[in-house]
């Protein structure tokens, strides 16, 4: 072996010995490409030496050569057991911050209810519709008409600061009822006259219009606040209409809706003569409280009574042969007596420890 050799092989050796300190010191894929070209790329550590191959004798060609691919070949496997580290500690890093503790308790999720009025409010329509009554809706900004002019209420009739409430400054002439005052309805009472109109209208020409047969809750408003009075609150207006609807039929039907929405057939109900404009016959529903705090106590469920022959012909009907009752009962009410809450105020507090116990 030739002087040059020997130098070259120690040179080979040198060469790889770097490059596995260089390629160890890479912290990362680029820094570890950037060490490769220096020792395999073609202007690498390792092409020089190549180059000086051509001028050796077949003989020491071949022991060069030799020791020259197993120099690239243990570069090469540095160089993959590097980039292996190099993936390895990557996949660490990322499993480290995708890190998931399983063994932690889960948060949940908040789970909803449904508030006790709603609660209410699907009853009504549920016990309500199997006896045949349709389900209506409609506005809560009404027209004084509709409120209280077709419901018998003439213009300064004392009835109406009775239900005094929240007037509405109507900007928009192109409204409905343009011109005329808007208020926030009183009572459910106007989806009387609204259904009715609507259901005769549809059968105008025929012999006969058939039985209207209704109820519409929704939201009411007035001028009233204490422990059973909320300026904003809830009333299910019931209405049936036909040849010969009496009041022994409203007596039966509201007596037996109260025995399913409570399911009890002993109830303490009440049937106590009063006055509205738009009944003749009048009458208010109590009930009695059954438990808790105000047990024996009545409250005022209802308003109730034969519809006015003057309310009958606003629904454009002849009050000669159409006849029937109507009621408007509060949901506050009924919900209170049902689950022995003695303060309405509660519905609307937004207090969570009550309303959880109806979830
Ligand atoms: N609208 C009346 C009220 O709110 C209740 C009522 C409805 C009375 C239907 C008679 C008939 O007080």
């Amino acid at each position: 072996m030739g002087m040059q050799d020997r130098v070259g092989m120690k040179d080979l050796d040198a060469i790889v010995g770097r490059a596995a300190a260089e390629f160890a010191a890479a912290a990362d894929p680029a820094a570890l490409e950037n060490a490769k070209a220096r020792f395999l790329g073609k202007s690498g550590a390792l092409s020089a030496f190549r180059a000086s191959l051509g001028s050796l004798s077949i003989e020491e060609k071949k022991s060069a050569g030799k020791s020259y691919n197993s120099a690239v070949e243990k570069i090469e496997a540095a160089l993959e057991a590097r980039r292996a580290e190099l993936a390895l500690a990557k996949m660490d890093a990322r499993l480290a911050e995708e890190a998931l503790d399983v063994t932690l308790p889960g948060r949940g999720r908040g789970r909803g209810g449904l508030h006790p009025i709603s609660r209410s409010w699907r009853r009504i329509e549920e016990i309500f519709a199997s006896i045949g009554f349709e389900i209506a809706d409609g506005p809560e900004i009404e027209t004084d008409w509709y409120n209280f002019t077709a419901l018998n209420n003439p213009e300064n009739h004392p009835a109406r600061s009775m239900q005094d409430t929240f007037y509405v400054d109507l900007k928009d002439e192109s409204r409905e009822g343009a011109g005329l005052p808007l208020l926030l309805r009183t009572h459910t009472s106007p989806m009387q006259v609204r259904y009715a109109r609507a259901w005769v209208e549809r059968f105008r020409g025929a012999p006969k219009v058939p039985p209207i047969k209704v109820i519409a809750t929704g939201r009411t408003y007035r001028v009233d606040s204490d422990a059973t009075h909320s300026p904003m609150f809830h009333q299910v207006e019931g209405l049936w209409i036909g040849e010969d609807v009496s009041f022994a039929d409203l007596k039966g039907v509201y007596t037996d809706f109260l025995q399913r929405f409570f399911e009890s057939e002993e109830l303490e109900v009440r049937f106590r003569p009063s006055y509205f404009p738009f009944t003749e016959p009048s009458a208010e529903i109590d009930l009695q409280f059954g438990s808790g705090p105000l047990k024996g106590h009545w409250l005022e469920l209802s308003g109730a009574g034969q519809v006015h022959p003057q309310v009958v012909r606003n629904f454009g009907l002849d009050p000669e042969r159409y006849m029937g009752f109507a009621f408007g009962s509060g949901l506050e009410r009924l919900t209170m007596l049902r689950y022995g809450i003695d303060d309405l105020r509660l519905f609307f507090d937004g207090d969570l420890r009550f309303l959880r116990q109806f979830s």
